[in-house]
């Protein structure tokens, strides 16, 4: 469902940042991806191009099948509002709107329907845990419920992609496993593509595969077995061979 191919980004204003010196990648429909490296080696620029937020250099990224290249800034708009759902470290959340609201604001960009829109903030907001917060305001609620809240407006349209960024790096360790429970169980039962950058180890364990990149390039990766407990080993295990700091 993803193919990035050969993908490279240099950084221009002021000094010239070489972050991406030729990714190649690919991941399967309903996979659940973790990018793991040293600070500095490139995640969040990997994730912001895939998310379209920011543009390669060179290469290429397929989304089922379509080249981000080569469509047009409308047709990418539209395939970011249809396709694509993402959750950041800093919630991005608008205060001035509820809970609710939040979660609504994609489909109500959409124009959707009143009612549609009213029930799938109900059934999302009851699978995330937070049914009870929807009149609150983003400062009236906890780290983990503003994750929550934020998995609930990048889920809201169903996307085919999840990408978070460093999605629990704010929370303590309890809503970081909610959260990260939250995104496995959405991959299993929605099959939503999902790809999470993240320095946490338990974290990654949640994913199937986790992909190790440093300075810039693909170093290597490892795969889940039948044990998450033996998976988050092997991660530990990568992350001192990488001497990170954890
Ligand atoms: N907007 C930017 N302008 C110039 N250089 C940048 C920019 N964003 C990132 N860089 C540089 O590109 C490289 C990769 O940065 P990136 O943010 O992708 O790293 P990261 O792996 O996400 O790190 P961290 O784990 O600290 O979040 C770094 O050398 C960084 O200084
Ligand atoms: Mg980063």
């Amino acid at each position: 469902m993803l193919k990035i191919k050969n993908l490279r980004k240099v950084y221009t204003k002021g000094v010239n940042t070489e972050a991406l010196k030729g990714i190649n990648l690919e991941v399967e429909e309903g996979e659940f991806v973790g990018i793991m490296g040293p600070s500095g080696s490139g995640k969040t620029t990997l994730l912001n191009i895939i998310s379209t937020i920011d543009t390669p250099s060179s290469g290429d990224i397929l989304i089922k099948g379509q080249n981000l290249n080569k469509i047009s800034k409308k047709e990418l708009s539209i395939f970011r509002r249809d396709e694509l759902g993402m959750v950041f470290q800093y919630f991005n959340l608008l205060d001035s709107l509820s809970v609710k609201e939040n979660i609504a604001l994609p489909m109500i960009l959409n124009k959707e329907d009143v009612k549609n829109i009213d029930n799938e903030v109900l059934s999302i907001s009851k699978t995330l845990g937070i049914s009870e917060l929807l009149d609150k305001h983003p400062y009236e609620i906890s780290g983990g419920e503003a994750q929550r809240t934020a998995i609930g407006r990048a889920i809201i349209n169903k996307p085919s992609l999840l990408l978070a960024d460093e999605p629990t790096g704010n929370l303590d360790s309890k809503s970081s496993n909610d959260v990260m429970q939250l995104i496995e169980l959405l991959n299993k039962e929605r099959k939503t593509t999902t790809i999470l950058v993240t320095h946490d180890p338990k974290a990654a364990s949640f994913c199937n595969r986790v992909v190790f990149i440093k300075d810039g390039l693909l170093f290597n990766e490892i795969h889940k077995g039948d044990s998450q407990q033996q998976f988050f080993n092997d991660i530990l295990k990568m992350l001192s061979f990488f001497n990170n700091k954890l």
